[in-house]
This record gives C-alpha cells, structure tokens and sequence, in this order.
C-alpha cells in the first residue's frame, strides 16, 4: 500500500467545488428508478442512461470528483465503443466501485437490524476491479432506528458492532489494493425518530466505526467518510431547521470524525434534491472545518436528470442540463456559497 497515492486519490475526489456522484444503483435499485419514468430496465437503457450523465461535460469535469459504479457498469462500453470508465477518467474524475453485497437480516437480531455481506473474496475482487479502472470503492452499513420485535430498540450494540467491525475489514482490503475506501454507515431516515435521536445514534455508529478502523490499522489520511446527516426522521412531527442540521451535524462529526481524514461526503439518503444542498452549503459557510464537506449523493444528483430525460433521445440534451445543474448547485453548496437566489438564476 502506498498511502501518499491513497491520499493524492483521496484528495481528488473531494477538491475543491467537487464532490461525488453515487449512480452504483444495483439493477434493481435501478428498476425503483426507472418504474417511476416509465423506463424498461435492460442492459441497454441502464447503459444509455449512465452515458448520458458522464458525457455531461460541464458537470463532470468542474464539480465531479469521483462516479461510483455498479459491477455492471464498470464493465460497459458507450456506444462508440468507448469504456464508460474512459468517459470518466477523461473528464478528470475518478472511477470507484461499490463492493457491498447487501444489507441482510443479522442473525438473532431484532427485525430491522442488518449486518452488510460481501468479504469473502473481496482480496480478488479488489484485484480484478483495479484492472478495470476502479481506484476507489464503497460498503454501506445500514442501520434504522426502531422499537424492535423483540422489545429491544433498533439499532442493537451487536448491529453497530458488526457493521463497523465489516467496514473495517472492507476498508482494510481495499487499501491493501490500492484503493481509497469509501466509509459508508447510513442511519436511514425512515421513521418518526426525532433529530435528537439521530444525533446520539449516529454518534454511537461513527465513535465504533473508527475504533474498528483503528484496530484493523486502516489509513485515516487514504479513506473518504460517507455519513448520513444529523436529521429528524421523515415522519417526525417536528422538522428541524437547516441551520440547526448543519450545527448538530457539525458538532458530531468533530466529535467523531479525526482531522486526518480528508474529506467527507454526505448521502442525501432521501433528502429533497433542495434540503439536501441547503444542509451542505450551511455547514460549509460555518467553517473552520479540518476535512473537506461535500456531496456524495444519488437520488439528489439524479431525480432531475432522470424525470427530464424519461428514457427518451430527443431529451438527452434536457437531462444532461438538469444534471448539470443540480451538480453546479452542490458544488456551490460545498464551498459554503449555495443560495435560492442562485438556484432560481440557472434553473
Ligand atoms: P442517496 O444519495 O440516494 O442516499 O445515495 C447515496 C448512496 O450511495 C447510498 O448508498
């Protein structure tokens, strides 16, 4: 492992203005995508689909550091012929890979905790996906706040244990392979949890996540964070403001989050394409930050482009803008400088 190499990647994918683009949508998370545009979900339409966005220059090559890709795509061509990782290397940006297999019901836990698969084998897979291009890659932990079918509330000690104790492991294997690990523990914001809630689990998850990332002696300065923010559940009476999730989001990644590590980069995780740019750009102009804060988003980067395009030719250009724009949008938001004014403007 060479960490200054790590750490060059590492920095890329969060410079400044840049953030990452989350489309390693498994095929049938995909499906969830396209069911709602009307979109057959076939090789091809996945594949027209993911070209359309890394041929948006302007957005790819000013505010994208990095494009996560599912085992599929990182193995398709364009049209032309081209690998589509070629699309997003020439355009300055890194490619990365998601190596998770899933979150699965963790045994002898209470429905609603899961523990994420997909270690054994991952040394080779490692190995395969650095020929195809990928310098860094993903693993998601997935955890839910609930009441528990066993009488105990969700998540349980194992489950945060267990998940960090994989992240660790993952992340462990992909620096040992040359490749900058994203960190990815995600407490959903499906429920009617308040934000104080939100607040002291996603503590609890990130305080073991970096134990477990010690004691597998994985490189702070060669691995990205993707955390969830500091948010109310959805269906919580009581939304919160936006300056008061930047403030608790803020104060619990220093809490928990060491200044070794170079950058982190929020999932929207269900967010409004809006609230989700408003969340980052408030907590950049707090400042004074030690790691760079930006977006790592799925849905908030492509609801646009997606409803624009419809799977349609004649609406790539329309896709493509809508893309572009909610990418602008973001890396405005991720140096602090985000405001409606400017949304309406390029809308
Ligand atoms: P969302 O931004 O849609 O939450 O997706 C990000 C992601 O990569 C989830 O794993």
């Amino acid at each position: 492992m060479n960490l200054d190499e790590l750490n060059k990647i590492a920095n890329k994918m969060v410079a400044p203005g840049k953030g990452i683009l989350a489309a390693d949508e498994s095929t049938g998370t995909i499906q969830k995508r396209f069911d709602k545009i009307g979109v057959e979900n076939n090789e091809d339409n996945r594949r027209d689909y993911r070209e359309m966005l890394f041929r948006t220059d302007t957005a790819m090559k000013n505010h994208i550091g990095g494009v996560i890709l599912f085992d599929e795509t990182i193995r398709q061509k364009a049209k032309d012929g081209t690998p589509l990782v070629k699309l997003i290397e020439a355009a300055g940006s890194v490619p990365g890979i998601k190596v998770d297999k899933g979150a699965k019901p963790l045994a002898g836990a209470a429905d609603g905790d899961t523990i994420t698969e997909g270690l054994d084998g991952l040394r080779e897979r490692f190995v395969e996906y650095h020929k195809l291009g990928a310098r860094f890659a993903k693993w998601r932990g997935v955890y839910e706040i609930g009441a528990g079918s066993n009488g105990m509330p969700t998540p349980s000690h194992n489950a945060i244990h267990a998940n960090a104790h994989a992240l660790a492991r993952y992340a462990a294997l992909a620096q040992e392979n040359g490749i900058v690990p994203i960190v990815e523990p995600e407490l959903l914001m499906d429920g009617a949890h308040t934000i104080e809630a939100c607040e002291g689990v996603t503590e609890w998850i990130l305080k073991e996540v970096f134990q477990e990332l010690y004691f597998a002696n994985v490189k702070l300065e060669g691995m990205i964070l993707k955390p969830n923010m500091i948010v109310p559940g959805k269906k919580c009476p009581k939304q919160n403001s936006v300056e008061e999730v930047a403030e608790r989001t803020i104060k619990i990644l220093k809490r928990c989050v060491p200044g070794a590590v170079p950058g982190i980069a929020f999932l929207s995780g269900g967010q409004s394409d809006e609230e989700a740019t408003a969340h980052l750009s408030a907590m950049n102009a707090i400042g004074n930050l030690p790691w760079a804060l930006t977006f790592s988003y799925g849905r908030a980067l492509q609801a646009a482009p997606q409803a624009a395009w419809s799977g349609k030719a004649e609406n790539v250009a329309a896709g493509q803008a809508a893309f572009a724009h909610r990418a602008a949008m973001n890396s405005l938001a991720s140096l602090g400088k985000w405001t409606q004014a400017a949304e309406k403007k390029a809308a």
